[in-house]
């Protein structure tokens, strides 16, 4: 054996294994200071949201739980630059977005972020395939097909690509909005009570699927729970009440 050769190996290995430490945990993308939101009702400013200080590192699995109307929606809205904040600031990998306009932010959100609304908001009248498709053909890529195919069949949903959301369970389109979330392979996934309207089983397969795409792209989940099940496996926990983390 050259054990000048090997030595230089395990170095290798080391200084490798040494970079991906760092990367999966000391760097921030997601960070926020006193962030607040208020909202204007008919007698006055109503806070739904105020003081938020989080920060949340590349590659971190992490649950927001609450009661309901305790504000954890508006705070993953927030997270993801689709609402702006009455105050405190959002940075994304760095980056300050409230210093953006709705143009600027669209453009991190693209380069940065999948969302899985609680309501799905699919597109109506296109089909499961097609839903999944328009995020890559948005971006010119020419194998938008093929790699919605194989995601949708991944989520189980192969035989279901040509029916549109009408034609599917609850279930169904939150496995197709899932899908369109991943299916650029963002670096951060929101994704508000994923499992909410699944049954334990199919909730179980979600589960699995958003943690490998966590451990083989080291996608950032910021996950809306009331699942216990999927908060415990999440690394960590915050708990929001009346818009405040507790
Ligand atoms: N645009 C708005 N106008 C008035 N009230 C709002 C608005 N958005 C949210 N709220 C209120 O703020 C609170 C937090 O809402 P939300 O973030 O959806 O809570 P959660 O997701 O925890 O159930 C709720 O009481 C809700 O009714
Ligand atoms: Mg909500």
């Amino acid at each position: 054996m050259d054990l000048a050769k090997s030595v230089d190996e395990n170095n290798v290995n080391i200084n490798s294994k040494k970079i991906l430490i760092m990367s999966k945990t000391s760097r921030p993308i997601i960070e926020t200071k006193s962030l607040g939101k208020k909202v204007s009702v008919a007698d006055g400013d109503l806070s739904i949201l105020s003081s938020v200080d989080l920060t949340i590192n590349k590659g971190e699995s992490i649950a927001i739980v609450g009661a309901s109307g305790s504000g954890k929606s508006t705070l993953l809205g927030l997270l993801a630059g689709l609402d702006s904040p009455s105050e405190g600031i959002i940075k994304l990998d760095g980056v300050d977005l409230t210093a953006l306009d709705e143009d600027g932010r669209a453009d991190i959100r693209n380069k940065l972020v999948g969302f899985v609304f609680q309501s799905f908001q699919l597109m109506q009248r296109l089909s499961a395939l097609e839903n999944v498709m328009l995020p890559l053909e948005l971006r010119g890529d020419q194998q938008a097909k093929k790699t919605a195919t194989d995601l949708l069949n991944r989520v189980g949903l192969g035989h279901r690509l040509g029916h549109t959301p009408m034609k599917l369970s609850g279930g169904e389109q939150q496995r197709v909005a899932l899908a369109r979330a991943f299916v650029t392979q963002p670096a951060i996934l929101f994704a508000d009570e994923p499992t909410g309207n699944l049954d334990s089983k199919t909730g179980e397969q979600i589960i699995e699927l958003l943690f490998e795409l966590n451990q083989e792209k080291n996608t950032t989940l910021v996950l809306v729970t009331h699942d216990k099940v999927l908060a415990s496996r999440c690394q960590r926990s915050v708990q929001i009440e009346a818009g405040q983390l507790v």
